[in-house]
Protein backbone atom coordinates (compact mmCIF):
# COMPACT_ATOMS: atom_id res chain seq x y z
CA UNK A 1 0.00 0.00 0.00
CA UNK A 2 0.60 3.47 0.38
CA UNK A 3 2.14 6.00 -2.16
CA UNK A 4 -0.16 8.06 -0.83
CA UNK A 5 -2.02 9.68 -3.58
CA UNK A 6 -5.18 7.58 -5.81
CA UNK A 7 -5.76 7.80 -8.85
CA UNK A 8 -8.15 9.99 -10.25
CA UNK A 9 -11.64 10.47 -9.08
CA UNK A 10 -12.30 7.54 -10.60
CA UNK A 11 -13.83 6.76 -14.59
CA UNK A 12 -17.09 8.23 -14.63
CA UNK A 13 -17.96 8.60 -17.92
CA UNK A 14 -18.48 5.21 -20.31
CA UNK A 15 -21.94 3.42 -19.96
CA UNK A 16 -21.91 -0.16 -18.03
CA UNK A 17 -21.36 -3.05 -20.27
CA UNK A 18 -22.12 -5.80 -18.10
CA UNK A 19 -24.61 -8.23 -19.91
CA UNK A 20 -28.22 -8.45 -19.13
CA UNK A 21 -29.66 -8.77 -16.05
CA UNK A 22 -31.32 -12.23 -17.13
CA UNK A 23 -28.53 -14.01 -17.75
CA UNK A 24 -26.61 -13.10 -14.55
CA UNK A 25 -29.63 -13.59 -12.01
CA UNK A 26 -30.49 -17.23 -14.03
CA UNK A 27 -26.48 -17.89 -13.41
CA UNK A 28 -26.78 -16.81 -9.95
CA UNK A 29 -29.93 -19.11 -9.76
CA UNK A 30 -27.80 -22.09 -10.10
CA UNK A 31 -25.03 -21.31 -7.82
CA UNK A 32 -25.19 -23.85 -4.98
CA UNK A 33 -26.79 -21.30 -2.67
CA UNK A 34 -28.10 -22.17 1.63
CA UNK A 35 -29.88 -19.54 1.32
CA UNK A 36 -28.22 -18.06 4.49
CA UNK A 37 -27.32 -14.62 4.16
CA UNK A 38 -24.86 -12.72 5.73
CA UNK A 39 -24.63 -8.72 6.72
CA UNK A 40 -21.63 -6.88 6.73
CA UNK A 41 -21.04 -3.26 6.77
CA UNK A 42 -17.65 -1.79 5.50
CA UNK A 43 -17.53 2.05 5.86
CA UNK A 44 -14.40 3.65 3.84
CA UNK A 45 -13.16 6.51 5.17
CA UNK A 46 -10.29 8.76 6.27
CA UNK A 47 -8.47 7.11 9.08
CA UNK A 48 -5.52 8.05 11.01
CA UNK A 49 -4.13 4.62 11.68
CA UNK A 50 -1.14 3.60 14.55
CA UNK A 51 1.43 1.73 12.55
CA UNK A 52 3.58 0.44 14.92
CA UNK A 53 4.36 3.97 16.85
CA UNK A 54 3.99 5.86 13.68
CA UNK A 55 0.59 7.71 12.52
CA UNK A 56 -0.09 7.55 9.26
CA UNK A 57 -3.48 9.53 7.74
CA UNK A 58 -5.00 7.48 5.27
CA UNK A 59 -8.37 5.70 3.57
CA UNK A 60 -8.98 2.28 5.47
CA UNK A 61 -12.22 0.36 6.45
CA UNK A 62 -13.50 0.63 9.59
CA UNK A 63 -10.45 2.49 10.57
CA UNK A 64 -8.45 -0.36 10.72
CA UNK A 65 -5.28 -1.94 8.84
CA UNK A 66 -6.11 -4.04 7.23
CA UNK A 67 -9.97 -3.59 7.67
CA UNK A 68 -11.71 -6.41 9.70
CA UNK A 69 -11.71 -9.97 8.35
CA UNK A 70 -15.47 -11.11 6.82
CA UNK A 71 -16.01 -14.79 7.18
CA UNK A 72 -18.98 -16.35 5.69
CA UNK A 73 -19.56 -20.17 5.06
CA UNK A 74 -19.33 -21.85 1.22
CA UNK A 75 -23.69 -21.27 -0.19
CA UNK A 76 -23.58 -18.42 2.10
CA UNK A 77 -25.09 -14.91 0.69
CA UNK A 78 -22.88 -12.25 1.01
CA UNK A 79 -24.71 -9.03 2.36
CA UNK A 80 -22.04 -5.76 2.63
CA UNK A 81 -23.19 -2.34 2.22
CA UNK A 82 -20.38 0.18 1.07
CA UNK A 83 -20.43 3.45 3.58
CA UNK A 84 -18.52 5.78 1.19
CA UNK A 85 -17.30 8.40 3.57
CA UNK A 86 -14.43 8.94 1.52
CA UNK A 87 -13.61 12.57 -0.62
CA UNK A 88 -13.63 10.14 -3.97
CA UNK A 89 -15.69 7.69 -5.08
CA UNK A 90 -14.84 4.05 -4.84
CA UNK A 91 -16.30 0.54 -4.98
CA UNK A 92 -15.81 -2.98 -3.67
CA UNK A 93 -14.14 -5.51 -5.53
CA UNK A 94 -14.11 -9.38 -4.32
CA UNK A 95 -10.58 -10.39 -5.38
CA UNK A 96 -11.00 -14.48 -6.04
CA UNK A 97 -14.87 -14.63 -5.92
CA UNK A 98 -16.47 -16.45 -8.93
CA UNK A 99 -19.22 -13.80 -8.27
CA UNK A 100 -21.82 -12.68 -10.18
CA UNK A 101 -20.69 -10.33 -12.66
CA UNK A 102 -22.87 -7.22 -11.38
CA UNK A 103 -21.26 -7.25 -8.48
CA UNK A 104 -17.35 -7.31 -9.17
CA UNK A 105 -17.06 -3.64 -8.38
CA UNK A 106 -15.11 -2.49 -11.51
CA UNK A 107 -16.17 0.95 -12.66
CA UNK A 108 -17.22 1.55 -15.17
CA UNK A 109 -17.87 -1.70 -16.84
CA UNK A 110 -19.99 -3.89 -14.08
CA UNK A 111 -21.41 -0.57 -11.95
CA UNK A 112 -21.07 3.02 -11.58
CA UNK A 113 -18.65 3.76 -8.84
CA UNK A 114 -20.14 4.89 -5.46
CA UNK A 115 -19.78 8.27 -5.09
CA UNK A 116 -18.89 10.20 -1.64
CA UNK A 117 -21.69 10.21 0.73
CA UNK A 118 -23.07 7.50 -1.13
CA UNK A 119 -23.70 3.89 0.09
CA UNK A 120 -23.83 0.73 -2.43
CA UNK A 121 -25.32 -2.83 -1.12
CA UNK A 122 -23.58 -6.41 -2.97
CA UNK A 123 -25.24 -9.00 -2.53
CA UNK A 124 -24.29 -12.60 -4.23
CA UNK A 125 -23.74 -16.21 -3.16
CA UNK A 126 -20.67 -16.87 -2.39
CA UNK A 127 -20.26 -20.64 -3.47
CA UNK A 128 -16.57 -21.58 -3.05
CA UNK A 129 -14.53 -21.54 -0.19
CA UNK A 130 -11.19 -20.06 0.60
CA UNK A 131 -8.53 -17.57 1.61
CA UNK A 132 -9.68 -14.00 -0.80
CA UNK A 133 -9.56 -10.56 -0.16
CA UNK A 134 -11.23 -7.22 -1.09
CA UNK A 135 -10.23 -3.61 -2.19
CA UNK A 136 -11.14 -0.87 -4.36
CA UNK A 137 -10.96 -0.87 -8.04
CA UNK A 138 -10.66 2.72 -8.82
CA UNK A 139 -7.44 4.16 -9.58
CA UNK A 140 -4.63 3.21 -6.89
CA UNK A 141 -6.65 3.39 -4.12
CA UNK A 142 -5.82 0.16 -2.70
CA UNK A 143 -2.56 1.31 -1.72
CA UNK A 144 -4.03 3.77 0.65
CA UNK A 145 -4.80 0.79 3.15
CA UNK A 146 -8.36 0.39 1.71
CA UNK A 147 -7.99 -3.88 1.68
CA UNK A 148 -9.00 -6.69 4.01
CA UNK A 149 -9.57 -10.35 3.93
CA UNK A 150 -12.66 -12.33 3.16
CA UNK A 151 -12.61 -15.87 4.39
CA UNK A 152 -15.05 -18.44 3.45
CA UNK A 153 -14.91 -21.57 4.98
CA UNK A 154 -15.86 -25.04 3.80
CA UNK A 155 -18.23 -26.23 5.69
CA UNK A 156 -16.76 -30.06 5.25
CA UNK A 157 -13.74 -28.67 5.99
CA UNK A 158 -10.99 -31.66 5.36
CA UNK A 159 -7.87 -30.32 7.26
CA UNK A 160 -7.27 -30.44 10.69
CA UNK A 161 -5.81 -27.62 13.07
CA UNK A 162 -6.29 -25.86 16.12
CA UNK A 163 -5.23 -22.19 15.62
CA UNK A 164 -5.80 -20.26 12.09
CA UNK A 165 -4.27 -16.51 11.54
CA UNK A 166 -4.74 -14.95 8.50
CA UNK A 167 -1.34 -12.70 7.50
CA UNK A 168 -1.76 -9.73 4.91
CA UNK A 169 1.47 -8.18 3.85
CA UNK A 170 1.98 -4.63 2.51
CA UNK A 171 4.36 -2.69 1.41
CA UNK A 172 4.12 1.28 2.83
CA UNK A 173 5.60 4.32 1.68
CA UNK A 174 4.43 7.25 2.58
CA UNK A 175 3.31 9.38 6.19
CA UNK A 176 6.30 7.28 7.52
CA UNK A 177 7.74 10.34 9.74
CA UNK A 178 5.07 12.95 9.00
CA UNK A 179 7.01 13.59 5.49
CA UNK A 180 4.50 14.42 2.62
CA UNK A 181 3.62 11.98 0.22
CA UNK A 182 5.06 13.73 -2.18
CA UNK A 183 7.89 15.03 -0.47
CA UNK A 184 9.42 11.22 -0.18
CA UNK A 185 8.13 10.48 -3.76
CA UNK A 186 10.11 13.24 -5.00
CA UNK A 187 13.20 11.71 -3.45
CA UNK A 188 12.15 8.12 -4.86
CA UNK A 189 12.23 10.08 -8.03
CA UNK A 190 15.52 11.17 -8.20
CA UNK A 191 14.76 13.81 -10.19
CA UNK A 192 13.89 11.93 -13.34
CA UNK A 193 11.30 13.13 -15.11
CA UNK A 194 8.36 11.08 -16.31
CA UNK A 195 6.27 12.05 -19.36
CA UNK A 196 2.77 11.06 -18.08
CA UNK A 197 1.43 7.30 -17.95
CA UNK A 198 -1.52 8.01 -20.53
CA UNK A 199 -3.99 7.49 -18.04
CA UNK A 200 -7.94 8.27 -17.53
CA UNK A 201 -9.76 10.95 -15.52
CA UNK A 202 -9.36 14.56 -15.47
CA UNK A 203 -6.34 16.31 -14.48
CA UNK A 204 -3.77 13.75 -14.27
CA UNK A 205 -5.16 12.93 -10.47
CA UNK A 206 -2.86 10.22 -10.15
CA UNK A 207 0.35 11.71 -10.58
CA UNK A 208 3.37 10.08 -11.83
CA UNK A 209 4.45 10.43 -8.25
CA UNK A 210 3.28 6.78 -7.55
CA UNK A 211 3.84 5.53 -11.22
CA UNK A 212 7.17 6.27 -11.17
CA UNK A 213 7.93 5.13 -7.43
CA UNK A 214 6.51 1.63 -8.86
CA UNK A 215 8.68 1.76 -12.05
CA UNK A 216 11.49 2.47 -10.08
CA UNK A 217 10.77 -0.07 -7.52
CA UNK A 218 10.44 -2.68 -10.06
CA UNK A 219 13.91 -1.86 -11.13
CA UNK A 220 15.06 -3.26 -7.96
CA UNK A 221 13.63 -6.66 -8.48
CA UNK A 222 15.12 -9.51 -7.34
CA UNK A 223 17.59 -12.31 -8.97
CA UNK A 224 14.46 -14.87 -7.92
CA UNK A 225 12.37 -12.82 -9.92
CA UNK A 226 14.65 -11.18 -12.45
CA UNK A 227 15.82 -7.61 -12.79
CA UNK A 228 19.42 -6.17 -11.28
CA UNK A 229 19.18 -5.24 -7.18
CA UNK A 230 18.49 -1.43 -6.68
CA UNK A 231 19.28 0.81 -3.85
CA UNK A 232 15.56 1.87 -3.77
CA UNK A 233 13.53 0.74 -0.69
CA UNK A 234 9.89 1.15 1.17
CA UNK A 235 10.20 2.75 4.33
CA UNK A 236 8.00 -0.38 5.63
CA UNK A 237 6.83 -3.39 5.06
CA UNK A 238 3.95 -4.28 6.91
CA UNK A 239 2.27 -7.55 8.53
CA UNK A 240 -1.43 -6.84 9.40
CA UNK A 241 -0.72 -3.32 9.65
CA UNK A 242 2.50 -3.53 11.39
CA UNK A 243 6.28 -2.92 10.63
CA UNK A 244 9.55 -5.15 11.32
CA UNK A 245 10.35 -2.80 14.10
CA UNK A 246 6.88 -3.17 16.38
CA UNK A 247 5.64 -6.08 15.28
CA UNK A 248 2.56 -8.12 15.21
CA UNK A 249 2.85 -11.46 18.33
CA UNK A 250 1.01 -14.03 17.22
CA UNK A 251 0.05 -16.81 20.53
CA UNK A 252 -0.26 -20.48 20.04
CA UNK A 253 0.29 -23.65 22.62
CA UNK A 254 3.56 -25.42 21.19
CA UNK A 255 2.79 -28.33 19.20
CA UNK A 256 -0.30 -26.68 17.80
CA UNK A 257 -1.37 -27.35 14.24
CA UNK A 258 -1.06 -23.63 12.69
CA UNK A 259 -2.87 -22.96 9.76
CA UNK A 260 -1.59 -19.66 7.96
CA UNK A 261 -3.65 -17.93 5.28
CA UNK A 262 -0.47 -15.33 3.59
CA UNK A 263 -2.14 -12.90 1.57
CA UNK A 264 -0.23 -10.35 -0.60
CA UNK A 265 -1.96 -6.80 -0.64
CA UNK A 266 1.04 -5.06 -1.79
CA UNK A 267 1.02 -3.01 -4.33
CA UNK A 268 4.67 -3.31 -5.77
CA UNK A 269 6.03 -6.17 -3.96
CA UNK A 270 6.65 -9.85 -3.90
CA UNK A 271 7.13 -11.14 -0.59
CA UNK A 272 8.80 -14.94 0.52
CA UNK A 273 7.11 -15.90 3.61
CA UNK A 274 8.87 -18.37 6.30
CA UNK A 275 8.72 -19.39 9.89
CA UNK A 276 12.01 -19.61 11.03
CA UNK A 277 12.77 -22.60 12.71
CA UNK A 278 9.91 -24.18 11.05
CA UNK A 279 8.89 -26.17 7.41
CA UNK A 280 5.23 -25.70 6.08
CA UNK A 281 3.52 -27.70 4.10
CA UNK A 282 1.34 -26.09 1.14
CA UNK A 283 -2.59 -26.79 0.48
CA UNK A 284 -3.88 -24.00 -1.00
CA UNK A 285 -3.20 -21.19 -3.44
CA UNK A 286 -6.00 -18.58 -4.14
CA UNK A 287 -8.09 -20.29 -2.09
CA UNK A 288 -8.16 -23.64 -3.93
CA UNK A 289 -6.43 -27.07 -2.58
CA UNK A 290 -2.75 -28.39 -4.00
CA UNK A 291 -1.65 -31.20 -3.82
CA UNK A 292 -0.06 -31.08 -0.31
CA UNK A 293 3.94 -30.25 -0.51
CA UNK A 294 6.60 -29.65 2.18
CA UNK A 295 8.58 -26.55 1.69
CA UNK A 296 11.07 -24.10 3.86
CA UNK A 297 8.76 -21.19 2.11
CA UNK A 298 6.58 -19.57 -0.43
CA UNK A 299 6.46 -16.38 -2.80
CA UNK A 300 3.80 -14.54 -3.19
CA UNK A 301 3.34 -12.09 -6.03
CA UNK A 302 1.00 -8.88 -5.09
CA UNK A 303 -2.88 -10.73 -5.06
CA UNK A 304 -1.94 -13.87 -4.12
CA UNK A 305 -2.54 -16.02 -1.21
CA UNK A 306 -1.00 -19.20 -0.09
CA UNK A 307 -2.98 -21.20 2.87
CA UNK A 308 0.17 -23.09 4.83
CA UNK A 309 0.06 -26.10 7.54
CA UNK A 310 2.76 -25.97 10.45
CA UNK A 311 3.29 -28.05 13.52
CA UNK A 312 4.38 -25.12 16.06
CA UNK A 313 7.88 -25.83 17.62
CA UNK A 314 8.05 -24.90 21.84
CA UNK A 315 9.48 -21.10 21.57
CA UNK A 316 9.73 -17.47 19.87
CA UNK A 317 9.78 -17.43 16.27
CA UNK A 318 10.01 -14.82 13.46
CA UNK A 319 7.79 -15.08 10.67
CA UNK A 320 9.22 -13.31 8.07
CA UNK A 321 8.12 -11.86 4.75
CA UNK A 322 11.34 -10.57 2.69
CA UNK A 323 10.78 -8.24 0.17
CA UNK A 324 12.30 -9.46 -2.52
CA UNK A 325 14.91 -7.31 -4.54
CA UNK A 326 14.08 -4.84 -2.06
CA UNK A 327 17.02 -5.88 1.31
CA UNK A 328 13.77 -5.26 3.60
CA UNK A 329 11.24 -7.31 5.51
CA UNK A 330 8.18 -7.61 7.46
CA UNK A 331 8.28 -9.39 10.51
CA UNK A 332 5.09 -11.27 12.85
CA UNK A 333 6.27 -12.69 15.86
CA UNK A 334 4.94 -16.52 16.95
CA UNK A 335 5.43 -16.78 20.81
CA UNK A 336 4.36 -20.62 21.78
CA UNK A 337 6.77 -20.51 24.91
CA UNK A 338 9.28 -18.46 26.33
CA UNK A 339 12.04 -16.72 24.60
CA UNK A 340 13.06 -13.03 23.61
CA UNK A 341 11.61 -11.45 20.55
CA UNK A 342 13.75 -11.57 17.49
CA UNK A 343 15.05 -8.18 16.26
CA UNK A 344 13.89 -6.75 12.92
CA UNK A 345 16.76 -7.75 11.11
CA UNK A 346 16.52 -11.25 11.74
CA UNK A 347 16.95 -13.62 8.43
CA UNK A 348 15.97 -17.54 9.34
CA UNK A 349 18.20 -19.71 7.18
CA UNK A 350 14.91 -21.20 5.58
CA UNK A 351 14.42 -17.91 3.64
CA UNK A 352 17.38 -19.72 1.13
CA UNK A 353 15.72 -22.98 1.48
CA UNK A 354 13.37 -24.76 -0.24
CA UNK A 355 11.25 -21.81 -1.38
CA UNK A 356 8.12 -22.65 -3.80
CA UNK A 357 6.61 -21.14 -7.00
CA UNK A 358 2.72 -21.77 -8.06
CA UNK A 359 4.24 -23.48 -11.30
CA UNK A 360 5.52 -26.27 -9.32
CA UNK A 361 2.61 -27.07 -7.60
CA UNK A 362 -0.24 -29.77 -8.99
CA UNK A 363 -3.67 -29.07 -8.54
CA UNK A 364 -5.26 -30.97 -5.56
CA UNK A 365 -7.64 -34.22 -7.82
CA UNK A 366 -11.11 -32.90 -6.49
CA UNK A 367 -10.29 -29.45 -8.69
CA UNK A 368 -8.03 -30.64 -11.44
CA UNK A 369 -9.94 -29.31 -14.90
CA UNK A 370 -11.05 -32.39 -16.88
CA UNK A 371 -8.91 -32.50 -20.11
CA UNK A 372 -10.21 -31.00 -22.41
CA UNK A 373 -9.25 -29.16 -25.65
CA UNK A 374 -9.90 -25.25 -25.78
CA UNK A 375 -12.38 -23.61 -27.87
CA UNK A 376 -11.00 -20.25 -27.52
CA UNK A 377 -7.35 -19.28 -26.94
CA UNK A 378 -5.87 -15.84 -26.61
CA UNK A 379 -2.56 -15.08 -26.28
CA UNK A 380 -1.97 -12.18 -23.79
CA UNK A 381 1.51 -10.39 -24.54
CA UNK A 382 2.67 -8.27 -21.71
CA UNK A 383 4.60 -5.34 -22.94
CA UNK A 384 6.15 -1.74 -22.13
CA UNK A 385 8.49 -0.89 -20.34
CA UNK A 386 10.08 1.10 -17.61
CA UNK A 387 11.32 4.33 -19.65
CA UNK A 388 8.32 5.19 -21.41
CA UNK A 389 5.74 3.34 -18.67
CA UNK A 390 3.99 2.48 -21.88
CA UNK A 391 2.81 -0.85 -19.74
CA UNK A 392 -0.07 -2.56 -21.94
CA UNK A 393 -1.49 -5.65 -23.32
CA UNK A 394 -0.55 -6.57 -26.71
CA UNK A 395 0.76 -3.26 -27.35
CA UNK A 396 -2.61 -1.38 -26.51
CA UNK A 397 -3.20 0.28 -23.14
CA UNK A 398 -6.50 -0.10 -21.43
CA UNK A 399 -8.85 2.37 -22.09
CA UNK A 400 -11.05 2.99 -18.71
CA UNK A 401 -13.47 5.38 -20.90
CA UNK A 402 -13.70 2.75 -23.81
CA UNK A 403 -13.39 -1.02 -21.99
CA UNK A 404 -14.49 -2.92 -24.48
CA UNK A 405 -11.94 -2.22 -26.95
CA UNK A 406 -10.08 -4.84 -27.91
CA UNK A 407 -11.69 -7.41 -25.87
CA UNK A 408 -10.79 -10.91 -25.00
CA UNK A 409 -13.95 -13.00 -26.35
CA UNK A 410 -15.39 -16.01 -25.02
CA UNK A 411 -18.73 -17.94 -25.34
CA UNK A 412 -20.46 -18.83 -22.39
CA UNK A 413 -19.74 -22.87 -22.35
CA UNK A 414 -16.26 -22.78 -23.95
CA UNK A 415 -13.06 -24.44 -22.46
CA UNK A 416 -10.68 -21.01 -23.05
CA UNK A 417 -6.97 -21.04 -22.97
CA UNK A 418 -5.17 -17.70 -22.37
CA UNK A 419 -1.51 -17.53 -22.83
CA UNK A 420 0.40 -15.02 -20.84
CA UNK A 421 3.55 -14.67 -22.36
CA UNK A 422 6.13 -11.91 -21.07
CA UNK A 423 8.07 -9.65 -23.05
CA UNK A 424 9.20 -7.08 -20.80
CA UNK A 425 12.46 -7.11 -19.00
CA UNK A 426 9.94 -7.24 -15.12
CA UNK A 427 7.61 -9.97 -13.93
CA UNK A 428 4.22 -9.16 -13.78
CA UNK A 429 1.47 -11.12 -11.30
CA UNK A 430 -1.90 -11.72 -13.81
CA UNK A 431 -4.74 -11.76 -12.24
CA UNK A 432 -8.22 -12.75 -14.01
CA UNK A 433 -11.38 -11.40 -12.46
CA UNK A 434 -14.56 -14.12 -11.86
CA UNK A 435 -12.87 -17.60 -12.66
CA UNK A 436 -10.20 -19.66 -11.28
CA UNK A 437 -8.24 -21.00 -14.09
CA UNK A 438 -5.74 -24.05 -13.99
CA UNK A 439 -2.11 -23.86 -14.82
CA UNK A 440 -1.70 -25.78 -17.94
CA UNK A 441 -0.44 -29.21 -16.85
CA UNK A 442 -2.04 -30.19 -13.93
CA UNK A 443 -0.89 -27.21 -12.16
CA UNK A 444 -2.84 -25.10 -9.16
CA UNK A 445 -5.97 -23.70 -9.59
CA UNK A 446 -5.63 -19.68 -9.48
CA UNK A 447 -7.12 -16.28 -10.33
CA UNK A 448 -3.69 -14.69 -9.87
CA UNK A 449 -0.49 -15.72 -11.23
CA UNK A 450 3.34 -14.12 -11.56
CA UNK A 451 4.80 -14.78 -15.67
CA UNK A 452 8.55 -14.01 -15.36
CA UNK A 453 10.59 -11.75 -17.33
CA UNK A 454 10.89 -13.31 -20.96
CA UNK A 455 8.50 -16.63 -20.05
CA UNK A 456 4.93 -17.59 -21.02
CA UNK A 457 2.17 -18.82 -18.66
CA UNK A 458 -0.56 -21.15 -20.34
CA UNK A 459 -3.34 -20.83 -18.48
CA UNK A 460 -7.12 -22.85 -19.13
CA UNK A 461 -10.48 -22.07 -17.77
CA UNK A 462 -14.43 -22.93 -17.64
CA UNK A 463 -16.19 -19.64 -19.16
CA UNK A 464 -18.74 -20.62 -16.44
CA UNK A 465 -19.55 -17.16 -15.16
CA UNK A 466 -21.00 -14.75 -18.32
CA UNK A 467 -20.00 -10.97 -17.71
CA UNK A 468 -17.22 -8.73 -18.75
CA UNK A 469 -14.55 -9.63 -16.54
CA UNK A 470 -10.66 -7.53 -16.14
CA UNK A 471 -7.53 -8.99 -16.43
CA UNK A 472 -4.23 -7.42 -15.12
CA UNK A 473 -1.72 -6.98 -13.84
CA UNK A 474 -1.64 -6.76 -9.94
CA UNK A 475 1.15 -4.29 -9.83
CA UNK A 476 -1.28 -1.49 -9.12
CA UNK A 477 0.63 0.43 -11.29
CA UNK A 478 1.54 -1.09 -14.07
CA UNK A 479 -2.41 -2.00 -13.92
CA UNK A 480 -3.16 1.67 -13.84
CA UNK A 481 -1.04 2.19 -16.50
CA UNK A 482 -2.76 0.34 -18.90
CA UNK A 483 -1.78 -3.68 -18.45
CA UNK A 484 -5.17 -4.38 -18.12
CA UNK A 485 -7.90 -5.59 -20.79
CA UNK A 486 -11.44 -7.37 -21.10
CA UNK A 487 -12.70 -10.48 -21.56
CA UNK A 488 -16.26 -10.83 -22.59
CA UNK A 489 -18.65 -12.97 -23.03
CA UNK A 490 -20.08 -12.75 -26.33
CU1 LIG B 1 -7.29 -7.61 -6.76
CU2 LIG B 1 -8.64 -6.49 -10.46
O1 LIG B 1 -7.98 -7.05 -8.58
CU1 LIG C 1 3.09 -5.64 -14.06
Amino acid sequence: AACGRTGPAGPSAGALVTPADAIVDAVEKERAGTGKERAFTLRAAESELDLGGRTVRTWSYGDALPGGELRVSAGDTLKATLENRLPDPTSVHWHGLALRNDMDGVPPVTQKAVRPGEDFTYRFIVDTPGTHWFHPHVGTQIDRGLYAPIIVDDPDEPLAYDEEWVVMLDDWLDGVDGTTPDAVLEEVRGGMDHGGHGGHGEGGGMGDGPMRMGNTLMGASSDLLGGDAGDIYYPMHLINGRPAGDPRTFTAEPGARLRLRLVNAGGDTAYRVVLGGHRMTVTHTDGYPVEHREVDGVVLGMGERYDVLVTLKDGVFPLVALAEGKDATALGVVRTGSGRAPGGDVRPDALDGEIVHATELKAAPEVRLEKRSPEAEHTIELTGGMGAYDWALNGRRFDHDDPTKGAYKCEQGQRVRVVFKNSTMMWHPMHLHGHTFQIAGGGPRKDTVIVLPGESVKVDFEADNPGQWLVHCHNIYHGEAGMMGLLAYT
